[in-house]
């Protein structure tokens, strides 16, 4: 397993009509991967943004795109955010129909590929995915919005991730955790397995984004230390 904490800030949480200041500023913090949430307003109650803004976002960006699908038809859709750019793409298990499939053309298109749980969806439903995929994102919270409550039933299965993956004897992916992160919730999180964490509302909500990055990094890391 990594040693290395990476910080992919939301910018679900950031000002809509300043995404291209967003992003330069958390660059300049060392964000390691740019958090794109797609929502469709029917996988989740919430609608975001889609293919033409991460189009736009490709062109700025200096760090990868790390795309979480929450959306209903990704096996129709899946070439627009191929097209569209995105460097790291994690669809949910629940969301997605033929989940080998969709993992497999993300892969062949020179993107990263990741599979996404759900709250409530049991690790054991990862089972005959996770040696295909380099990411497992546990959410940390029902999908849909940032600012929510971290739940820290992730926890134990952060852990269960990493025993399967022994169990299976395939290399433990990297684990990524996403809602409610900050510099107290992380520290659990390390602990337990995960390295890569997304961060909407404690960076951008946060006075200075910059100082917050480095702070969740700081606590992560010390965990390793
Ligand atoms: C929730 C999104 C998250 C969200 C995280 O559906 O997937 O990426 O932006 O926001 P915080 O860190 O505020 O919980
Ligand atoms: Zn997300």
């Amino acid at each position: 397993m990594s040693d290395q904490i990476t910080i992919a800030p939301s910018i679900l949480s950031a000002d809509f009509t300043r995404l291209a200041e967003a992003i330069e500023l958390i660059e300049r913090g060392g964000a390691d991967y740019i958090h794109v949430d797609v929502m469709d307003g029917h996988f989740v109650p919430n609608l975001t943004i889609g293919p033409p803004v991460i189009a736009a976002l490709k062109k700025i960006a200096t760090k990868p795109l790390d795309v979480h699908l929450m959306i209903d038809n990704v096996d129709d859709t899946i070439g627009w955010y191929l097209d569209a750019g995105a460097d790291m793409l994690t669809v949910h298990a629940e969301g997605t129909v033929h989940l080998h499939r969709v993992i497999q053309r993300i892969r062949a298109a020179g993107a990263s590929p990741g599979v996404v749980l759900n709250p409530a969806t049991p690790v054991s439903s990862l089972r005959d995915i996770l040696g295909d995929v380099d990411m497992a994102l546990l959410m940390s919270v029902n999908p849909g919005f940032g600012g929510q409550a971290f739940i820290p039933r992730v926890l134990d299965k952060t852990r269960e991730v990493v025993r399967l993956c022994e169990e299976l004897g395939v290399v433990v992916p990297t684990i990524q955790i996403d809602g409610g992160i900050n510099a107290e919730t992380i520290v659990p999180c390390v602990a337990a397995g995960a390295r890569c964490f997304v961060a909407g509302n404690a960076v951008f909500g946060a006075a200075d984004p910059i100082a917050a990055i480095a702070e969740i990094r700081a606590a992560g890391e010390s965990v390793l230390a």
